[in-house]
């Protein structure tokens, strides 16, 4: 099986883009509060964070409320970040490093997010196995929620420099294509990585395989914040094609 290079590229540049994932402008303004509308309320829920890297996600869901948190990262770099935060008051989150390719836990979870997950997945059957991992580890009235690179992605260069990210596609893209995306927080300090193109119909048919009764795609909105921080205009090209899009699925 080809190797996934997400191993290596987040052991290599952890701390750099644990410090500047935060600062994405389309991060605070459109994925986290997305993110927290589908998630909807947590108190007292387990959640399993895959692909968690330095913890961001995993805190967050913490501080809403969730009983019982569970990281999971390939990359033992990311996850020695995520531990040396201290643990929002009052809450249980372990951490461990490992490939989600067949993860199994004893557990069942309430919630698995997988936030910047699907397009790390480097050939089919590895998709198809990391989206059966999140369904085999959900207890039966369970969600799943990822945000992944869109399969309608615009793949022209520069289209979303503006937004601090950038991707250079090759003149041909199919399932399985290998592509290059660049966080541009400092144009200086670019972190460049390594990504696999996934069609809609693969990535569904991959959530049919696992067993999810139902699957709905939803784009990030624009907070109110993020309309007056920074005007309807500089939202318009990611509001007409946003680069990732949120997947909801349920178990049942
Ligand atoms: C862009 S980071 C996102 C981290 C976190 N979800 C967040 O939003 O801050 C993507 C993470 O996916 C992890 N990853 C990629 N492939 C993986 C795999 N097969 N198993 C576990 N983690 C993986 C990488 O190590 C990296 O930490």
């Amino acid at each position: 099986m080809k190797a996934s290079s997400a191993n290596v590229e987040y052991n290599n540049q952890a701390d750099s883009y644990s410090s500047m994932a935060i600062l994405q402008l389309a991060r605070t303004y459109m994925e986290i509060p997305t993110f927290m509308q589908l998630a909807g309320n947590i108190k007292g829920k387990s959640c399993l964070d895959f692909a968690c890297g330095s913890g961001f996600y995993s805190r967050m869901l913490s501080r809403l409320g969730a009983k019982y948190l569970l990281g999971v990262d390939i990359s033992s770099k990311m996850v020695d970040i995520a531990k040396s935060y201290p643990n929002p008051l009052d809450s249980d989150i372990e951490y461990i490093c490992s490939d989600l390719f067949n993860f199994k836990t004893d557990k069942r979870f309430d919630l698995v997010t997988g936030i910047y997950l699907l397009h790390y997945m480097q050939n089919q059957e590895v998709l198809r196995e990391v989206i059966k991992a999140a369904y085999d580890n959900l207890d039966s009235k369970g969600s799943f929620i990822s945000f992944n690179i869109s399969p309608n992605i615009n793949q022209q260069k520069g289209y979303y420099e503006k937004y601090q990210v950038d991707f250079e596609f090759p003149d041909i893209v199919k399932d399985g294509t290998e592509f290059k995306f660049t966080l541009k927080i400092y144009p200086d300090k670019p972190l460049l990585f390594t990504c696999y193109y996934w069609s809609k119909e693969v990535i569904e048919d991959a959530f049919h395989f696992a067993g999810f009764k139902s699957i709905e795609w939803i784009s990030p909105k624009v907070s109110s914040y993020g309309k007056i921080v920074l005007g309807h205009e500089y939202w318009q090209p990611m509001i007409d094609n946003p680069w990732c899009l949120f997947i909801k699925a349920q178990k049942e």
